[in-house]
């Protein structure tokens, strides 16, 4: 699937850079051309000697040497390739993308391609969740630029977190995900939900639930990975926003419709969300203490019920419609309850009492109903579950391309 295509593989200076020699290697093997730029932070970390001899190739690294423009000069270089990869890419070339500087070689080839862009940040954990660092994402990636990683664990530097860059096959993935013509859902317009909602009870206070939003988030981009066109709406959650997905960040129940209503139309709607069912009749004041007084009543409304307002949507109902339920007990029959009253297509039922550690734990185990029957899966890391889950859909959308594929 690669063979026969050309990579403009950028190395900026990160201790990572070590795995970017092993990345030319796997890119060859596949038969891919690969051609290097090497910033001068990138060649702290590996020699361009390494770098041309594994990806058989003259390395570039200086904007203004005669030598290298005479050879091919840096708007040639930026669009030679079919895709150019950034591994690993610095906060600090994050930076300069976001803000479109050409002070170096590799800002000027990034700013001057016509070519999709794939880069594997690395960096500390403290700069990869930086707001400074996290909005040029956002803007990057609002630019069409892909990301793939990073991935949490031990860092460089000592310290634990996220921000270690992206493993080499992850990389060689998200570079096929990226040649790949023939991803089972691609054309496909995706939405979900996920995270818990926060009901104002006065401008200070809310109330939330447990939901970490993983599970949801892992759908989201595991549908793309798939080739989906998807749009993530997210109650706030400390998670970053996957990569490849439009993310919309809400805080209510209504806030959260709204946003799925103006998300329409789309083919797939996935609700992962735990949204609250109540929320208060707010004060637009904070509401005080009074001394020797007593405790405030707070008035309930019930929510919007997203996915059963997608279930019957008319004319814009998504074609297929899958929907969660948390159970603490009976949790078959409470989720096959569910399918019926909120007239989706299918019931992701999962146990989440307290001895299952699923809510804000990393593993779930899932049981997916529908009118044909149950089919029991076994605890999955959420990642794992949503990669299932996804695949399922793509086989649901290959199997009936004309019709419901509901079941
Ligand atoms: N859901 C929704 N909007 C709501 C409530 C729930 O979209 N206002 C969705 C959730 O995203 C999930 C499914 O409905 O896909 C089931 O959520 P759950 O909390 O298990 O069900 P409830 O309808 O709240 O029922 P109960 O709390 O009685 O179990």
């Amino acid at each position: 699937m690669l063979s026969g295509r050309s990579v403009l593989l950028i190395v900026s200076g990160g201790i990572a850079a070590y795995k970017s020699l092993e990345l030319i290697r796997r890119l060859r093997d596949r038969g891919v051309s690969v051609r290097c730029v090497l910033t001068k932070g990138g060649a702290q970390f590996v020699t361009p000697l390494s770098v041309a001899a594994l990806s058989e190739n003259k390395v570039y690294q200086d904007i203004f040497s005669l030598t290298d423009e005479a050879e091919m000069g840096h708007i040639r270089l930026s669009r030679e390739a079919d895709l150019v990869v950034v591994a690993p890419c610095t906060a600090d070339l994050m930076a300069r993308m976001a803000a479109g500087m050409a002070d170096d070689l590799a800002a000027t080839v990034l700013l001057a391609t016509d070519k999709p862009v794939l880069i594997a940040p690395a960096m500390n954990s403290m700069m990869w969740t930086h707001p400074a660092t996290q909005a040029n994402l956002r803007t990057l990636e609002a630019r069409g630029v892909r990301s793939v990683g990073p991935n949490s664990g031990d860092l460089a530097c000592g310290e634990v977190g996220s921000g270690r860059m992206a493993e080499v096959p992850e990389i060689i993935a998200a570079v096929e995900t990226f040649f790949a013509t023939d991803l089972p859902l691609k054309g496909r317009r995706a939405l979900v939900t996920s995270g818990p909602t926060h009901e104002p009870i006065d401008p200070v206070r809310f109330i939330a639930n447990r939901s970490s939003g993983k599970q949801g988030h892992a759908v989201a981009a595991a549908l793309a990975a798939l080739g989906a066109d998807v749009t993530l709406v997210s109650g706030p959650v400390t998670l970053t926003d996957p990569p490849g997905v439009r993310t919309v960040r809400v805080e209510s129940a209504r806030d959260m419709l709204n946003a799925c209503r103006a998300a329409l139309p789309v083919d797939i709607a996935v609700c992962a969300a735990a949204v609250a069912d109540w929320r208060v009749e707010a004060a637009g004041q904070k509401i005080k203490k009074q001394v020797g007084g007593a405790p405030p009543v707070l008035t309930l409304a019930e929510n919007p019920d997203i996915l059963a307002t997608l279930s019957a949507a008319g004319p814009q109902r998504p074609t297929l419609v899958v929907g969660f339920a948390a159970e603490t007990e009976s949790v078959i029959a409470h989720a096959q309850a569910k399918l019926a009253r909120k007239g989706c297509d299918w019931i992701c039922a999962n146990d989440v009492s307290p001895a299952t550690g699923t809510f804000g734990g990393d593993s779930n185990t899932l049981h997916i109903i529908s009118a044909s029957g149950v089919e029991d899966w076994p605890a999955l890391s959420k990642t794992e579950a949503a990669r299932r889950l996804a695949a399922r859909i793509a086989e649901a959308f290959a199997t009936a391309p004309q019709r419901t594929p509901a079941e």
